[in-house]
């Protein structure tokens, strides 16, 4: 190459950061994408394995650009004169009309973008989070199939089950039957808890006085963990338990079972409500 003649860095760079870009993709989608959290233990979930997988894919350009530039940077701009007292300045970038008119655009474009994704997935089925008591994003096969209502009662330190469509019994364990919608119904007796069902993708806050509303549909038996995901207190580290999803056959008769060994305690509950009032059952009403 003649003697200060430049190559085209910005060539250069592009072509290194497609490159680049392009296998960054493929890793994220292929390679990393299927064993993003939370898995596929519900609709949901597998909703919410897809838009991470998407926002991570979307970010790789961003990251490779930086990278790349810093790399080429370093490598190629640094002053290789050991002896030279001069450091000269590149062309100053301020000013220039290409670079801010392609900042905008690609900026705008991406968060855009991703406002419009983010909104229609949030609609989309219902996200897995905790709605209040007026969910604007309810599943679409809510309108055809009635959705299964089971009501989460935190209080500290433990999660309890109340169960309208059977007899309003109160379990002390979650079972849900699969693949089916169901509208969790989440409260506290006390203080702020938070209702955390990792693997269905569930996380709903469990605020006293409020009825938050959370939709999943469950997939294939299943064993999943729950947590309180909300500092409640001296015990809030051990606020957890294990819940599954059984076949429909299992399910049913594990709840007539549970309404049976229940029964007695089921008579002195109060009728079911979407929220409780402490209050009267500790003063023994
Ligand atoms: Cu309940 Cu933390």
């Amino acid at each position: 190459m003649p003697e200060g003649q430049e190559p085209n860095h910005f060539l250069r760079i592009t072509l290194i950061w497609f490159v680049v870009s392009v296998i960054g993709v493929a890793l994220v989608v292929f390679v990393a994408g299927p064993g993003l959290p939370p898995g596929n233990g519900s609709v949901e979930a597998s909703g919410q394995v897809t838009d991470n997988i998407v926002l991570m894919a979307l970010s790789v350009p961003v990251a490779a650009a930086v990278l790349v530039y810093l790399t080429y940077a370093i490598v190629v701009f640094r002053e290789r004169n050991p002896d030279s007292d001069v450091v000269l300045d590149g062309p100053a970038i301020r000013g220039n009309s290409s670079i801010q008119l392609w900042w905008l655009v690609t900026t705008t474009v991406l968060v855009l973008f991703l406002a419009g994704y983010g909104s229609i997935r949030l609609l989309a089925d219902g996200s897995g989070g905790g709605q209040g008591p007026n969910p604007i994003a309810t599943p679409a096969s809510a309108k055809t199939t009635p959705p299964l209502q089971v009501q989460v009662i935190a209080q500290q330190w433990a999660f309890t089950y109340r169960w309208p469509a059977y007899g309003g019994v109160e379990t002390p364990h979650l079972e849900l039957p699969a693949n089916t919608l169901v509208e969790f119904h989440v409260t506290s007796l006390d203080v702020i808890h938070s209702f955390w069902a990792y693997q269905l993708a569930v996380k709903a806050d469990a605020n006293p006085g409020q009825d938050n509303i959370a939709y999943v549909t469950t997939k294939g038996p299943l064993e999943f963990n729950i947590r309180c995901a909300e500092l409640c207190g001296v015990w809030h580290g051990y606020m957890f338990d294990a819940g599954r999803v059984v076949s429909k056959a299992d399910f049913a008769s594990w709840i007539k079972g549970q309404e049976v060994q229940f029964a007695p305690a089921t008579k002195s509950l109060p009728p079911y409500s979407r929220t409780y009032n402490p209050q009267p059952l500790r003063r023994g009403g």
